[in-house]
């Protein structure tokens, strides 16, 4: 049934490569992966500049025995430069107390959103998994304004926004056609998280997942692709742009014209001209998610948040197994129906969970991550 849905949306195969070969091998797959982070960066987020060649950690505040003695805290500050000079944002690490070294989550977080977006550190500490939190607002704030936060500092003459301030049409033209945007900082800035967690004796650095709802979500996965450091994305309800088919979107979802009239600059110029011709474009958003194989994914669905389209979010999990069963993984094990509120499918390695309700990233969607990452050894 999935199978017949999929056709009948012709969701075009990922597995050809830029030279028109088929991608029938780990090998090939090294080189298709890339291809698609290429197509990707140019058309939908915009291009990641390169990682920073050093990245300063500074510890600002430390709090030993907190959460009844569950964990320390640490605030950390990591600075480094660009080519507009230095850059520094804080984050909070959150560390059981542990004995072997733990599992890590980066988690982005809304400032201004708390209410769909909820963060239980204290069952995070009591499971064994260590958290670090990116406030997403400390990067970049998320308004149509160049001038602040990051991403207009990777922009060549970055120091004369002042003068564009007030006019963000020209602040957007200023930008190059592929240059990147707000998603592909606050992406950027979470492998530098990551940059932090591999400097730590404590972790276990084969289970770091990224994790994100919402524009976040799209962060996380846009995030994983590209940093293959992270063994999972757990992307919750990211919607249009996200871990969602494009060519499935009906009058009751986003689609790439309205999100990109809203939030152009959360993505690469380029992308608000696909708005409209989603059935003419040859490729879709399973092929950013089938990048991230053979490491996984988690998406976090739910049953009423029509505007990030549920049911495309699905398909999107099941059309990247392409991509895993031509590794010969198992990838999203799933049953061949549409799922329901309280599903989970988490045997294979990609996982799909669906809660009943609307927008919303809470506790059903931590303890399923975190299962899944307890048996991912
Ligand atoms: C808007 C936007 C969505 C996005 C959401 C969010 O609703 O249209 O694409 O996912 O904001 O990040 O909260």
């Amino acid at each position: 049934m999935l199978k017949e849905i999929l056709k009948q949306y012709q969701i075009p195969g990922m597995l050809t490569m830029n030279n028109g070969e088929t991608c029938t091998t780990k090998e090939m797959w090294e080189i298709r992966r890339k291809e698609i982070l290429t197509l990707f960066a140019k058309e939908v987020y915009g291009e990641m500049p390169p990682a920073p060649e050093h990245v300063t950690f500074t510890v600002k505040g430390c709090w030993e025995n907190q959460i009844q003695g569950k964990a320390r805290i640490r605030k950390i500050e990591a600075s480094f430069m660009t080519p507009s000079g230095p850059f520094t944002f804080p984050f909070h690490y959150y560390e059981p107390v542990a004995d072997h070294p733990v599992p890590a989550i980066v988690f982005l977080q809304f400032a201004e959103h708390p209410v769909y977006c909820s963060f239980p550190v204290e069952t995070i500490m009591e499971k064994g998994f260590a958290v670090a939190v990116l406030n997403y607002d400390t990067i970049q704030a998320d308004r149509y304004d160049f001038a602040q936060g990051l991403a207009g500092m990777y922009i060549t003459g970055a120091s004369r926004w002042d003068d564009l301030c007030a006019d963000t049409y020209a602040q957007n033209m200023k930008r190059g056609e592929t240059q990147w945007g707000f998603i592909g900082a606050w992406a950027f800035a979470a492998s530098r998280i990551m940059d932090y967690l591999q400097t730590l004796k404590t972790i276990d650095k084969t289970r770091i997942a990224v994790m994100g709802h919402s524009r976040l979500g799209k962060t996380a996965l846009w995030c994983a692709a590209n940093d293959e450091r992270f063994r999972l994305a757990a992307i919750s309800a990211s919607g249009c742009s996200g871990a969602s088919l494009s060519k499935m979107k009906d009058d009751t979802c986003e689609r790439i014209g309205q999100i990109t009239e809203v939030f152009p600059y959360w993505f690469s110029r380029r992308w608000p001209s696909y708005a409209g011709r989603e059935k003419e474009m040859p490729f879709d958003q399973h092929w950013i998610l089938g990048a991230i194989a053979p490491r996984s994914f988690y998406i976090c669905s739910g049953s009423e948040d029509s505007w990030a389209g549920p049911h495309t979010e699905y398909l999107c999990a099941v059309a990247a197994n392409e991509v895993y069963h031509m590794l010969g993984m198992e990838g999203l094990l799933h049953p061949d129906r549409m799922p329901e509120a309280g599903d989970i499918f988490a045997q294979g390695s990609a996982a799909y969970s669906m809660h009943k309700g609307t927008h919303y990233l809470g506790q059903f969607e931590w303890n399923n991550v975190m299962e899944y990452m307890e048996n991912m050894r």
